[in-house]
């Protein structure tokens, strides 16, 4: 630390640390471009419970594969957004171990918000193609519904550590998908090209699919429609249709991929 509001690494990088108390860990601008109107929906929709039911079962899955006799858990969330679910993951763990939580994202506008919160988690912004962590120093690697860079994940994860992904289903949000494409191609998804690509990478352990239905309201609604890049591709007549038909419920169908180092 080089004083209350920087610090220095061994290259001579200078990072600030932001009113808000978290760091920025980028050497170079981002370009990523999610927006902080996107972020903050993520986060309305987060509150009310959406992903709930992908939060608990995360947190069984962290206790089930807990590395035997240790006391303090390092885990990091790569591509966190604005940190709801790494939020509510932390009041959720067992409260017998030391959990060091870290959440990561390449956008300042995520970050920003993630830092709002309370909650005893390291807040960066950070390229997870370029993690500015130690050789095998976390226990787990959350990486949800956002890019992943084995190489990093593998450099940076401990030998008995645990990579968890989750990613969407076919049926993820297909109410939504189908009433903004109707029949055209993008109404449908595969992931079967990520999940042959975790496989290629990791070493499968586990897999687990969750799928419920969310009821959706007229204040809700409008959120859902904001935090999806689903919505950014759609033809205007597509969004228009579905601004103006509240969808009653919403599909929420993910998988959950647990890998360990081959
Ligand atoms: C669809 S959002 C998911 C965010 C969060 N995990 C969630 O489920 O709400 C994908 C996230 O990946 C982040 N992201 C994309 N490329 C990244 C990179 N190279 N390094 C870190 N984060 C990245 C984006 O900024 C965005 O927050």
């Amino acid at each position: 630390m080089n004083d209350a509001y920087s610090m220095v690494c061994a290259s001579s990088h200078n990072f600030d640390l932001a009113k808000k108390g978290y760091i920025s860990l980028l050497t170079s601008g981002s370009k990523a471009s999610y927006a902080k109107e996107l972020f903050e929906a993520r986060q309305k929709i987060c509150e009310a419970g959406f992903y709930d039911p992908l939060i608990e079962e995360l947190a069984k899955i962290i206790d089930k594969y807990q590395p035997e006799g240790q006391k303090e858990i390092n885990l990091l969330d790569a591509g966190c957004g604005e940190g709801s679910h790494l939020y509510r993951l932390s009041q959720r763990l067992k409260s017998d171990l030391r959990y060091n939580l870290i959440g990561i994202d390449i956008t300042k506008e995520g970050i920003n918000l993630a830092a709002g919160r309370n909650g005893n988690i390291i807040w960066c912004v950070a390229d997870l193609a370029r993690l500015p962590f130690q050789d095998k120093s976390f226990h787990f690697i959350l990486n949800i519904l956002s890019p992943a860079n084995y190489g990093e994940f593998e450099r940076i994860l401990r030998n008995r550590g645990f990579v968890v992904k989750v990613v969407p289903e076919p049926g993820y949000l297909l109410e939504l998908r189908e009433a903004i494409y109707k029949n055209e191609k993008q109404a449908h998804y595969s992931n079967e090209q990520v999940i042959n690509y975790f496989r290629q990478k990791m070493q499968l352990v586990e897999m687990k699919k969750i799928r419920y239905e969310f009821p959706l309201d007229e204040e809700l609604f409008p959120h859902l429609l904001k935090m999806t890049p689903l919505t950014w591709g759609g033809s205007s007549e597509g969004l228009n249709r579905v601004w103006e038909e509240i969808i009653p419920s919403v599909t929420v169908d993910l998988k959950i991929i647990i890998g360990k180092r081959k």
